[in-house]
């Protein structure tokens, strides 16, 4: 039998999880752990780049994002949960990818440019602009074939590969190039409308969010703001409603007819909003399920982080010895 291809991708434990992450990312993770060996990461260190000061979040975070993964299906016996920072063989790859690696690819790297542009001065530190860098340890640790992720994290995978050419013509070819695969939805709208969701702007619907927290967040959803009446034609295309009717309403043909009547003026918001929060709410309902027994149950959560990080342990040590090795740096004496 083919031995499995590889996938490694992850997310900094700084939030509950929301819809954005489901179909941007997680539901392609579901896909993959049946066909891949998967890692999936909890990168605290990356969190501990904008959150050292609240180590409460993360230790919160850490838990509530092993409960997500738990209840939308990714399972533990297909695949290794990982706390990043409990294989401290993340920070070592890291320094010594750091040494073949410019300054410049960390400079006009876009993703790391805009965080770091939103970021408060004081927390602007050597740490955090060198998260991305960590990311491609973490990618490599494993020597993972592919990581899916959101687009925005596409310029790390980009850097990983460039890293990758660099360390194998430098040292010797022990790293292959990862592939990168996108999800569905590369950038699903806040409610609010914008690109960017986040816990702190309230636009996102978490998906632990009760049935009523799920209605509201949808009734006050952003619409088109031009459309005043439910006679004024309205616009579908860019509009949070239909984008999440699209995403997550599998009643195909009701959604198209809801589209033609709100272009034509002969629907009213409320109607398409109602219908939406109800397909939402069918989409979480056995996701809530499978949350109200890990919560209930935390030993399996501490269980499923454990088991993972320990296989992850152990081929951390495997790459970290080709890699002293290719470096030749385990070997001073013996070469005297
Ligand atoms: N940067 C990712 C995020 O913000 C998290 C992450 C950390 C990651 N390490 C990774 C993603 C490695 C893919 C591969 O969600």
């Amino acid at each position: 039998m083919d031995k499995k291809k590889r996938i490694l991708t992850g997310i900094r434990p700084t939030g509950a999880l929301h819809l954005g992450h489901y179909v941007g990312a997680l539901e392609t993770w579901l896909e993959f752990q049946d066909s891949y060996e998967s890692f999936f990461l909890i990168a605290d260190y990356q969190a501990l780049g904008d959150n050292f000061d609240d180590i409460d979040k993360i230790t919160d975070s850490v838990r509530q994002v092993a409960i997500d993964w738990l209840s939308v299906g990714l399972d533990p016996n297909k695949s290794n949960f990982v706390i990043q920072s409990y294989v401290p063989e993340h920070a070592e790859l890291t320094m010594l990818l750091s040494f073949v690696t410019p300054l410049g690819m960390l400079e006009r790297n876009p993703t790391l440019k805009s965080e770091i542009d939103q970021l408060a001065v004081e927390k602007r530190t050597v740490g955090f602009f060198n998260y991305p860098m960590s990311q491609v340890a973490d990618i490599l640790l494993p020597r993972a074939d592919l990581v899916p992720v959101g687009e925005d994290q596409a310029p790390h995978i980009e850097m990983t590969r460039e890293v990758v050419r660099k360390f194998n013509r430098i040292f010797e070819p022990i790293f292959s190039e990862p592939g990168i695969k996108i999800g569905r939805v590369p950038r699903l709208k806040g409610t609010d409308g914008g690109n960017k969701m986040s816990k702190s702007k309230g636009n996102v619907i978490e998906l632990r969010f009760s049935e009523d927290q799920v209605n509201k967040a949808v009734m006050s959803m952003y619409t088109d703001p031009n459309r005043l009446k439910a006679t004024d034609p309205g616009t579908v295309e860019g509009n949070p409603v239909f984008e999440y009717h699209d995403a997550f309403n599998d009643d195909k043909e009701k959604v198209e007819d809801f589209k033609t009547r709100y272009r034509e003026g002969k629907v009213g918001d409320v109607e398409v909003k109602k219908d939406l929060a109800i397909a939402i709410n069918n989409f979480l309902r056995p996701i809530r399920e499978k949350r109200d027994y890990y919560e209930k149950n935390p030993t399996l959560v501490e269980e499923a982080l454990m088991a993972g990080t320990d296989n992850a342990r152990k081929i951390a040590d495997e790459t970290m010895r080709m890699v002293r090795s290719a470096m030749k740096i385990d070997s001073y004496t013996s070469r005297w």
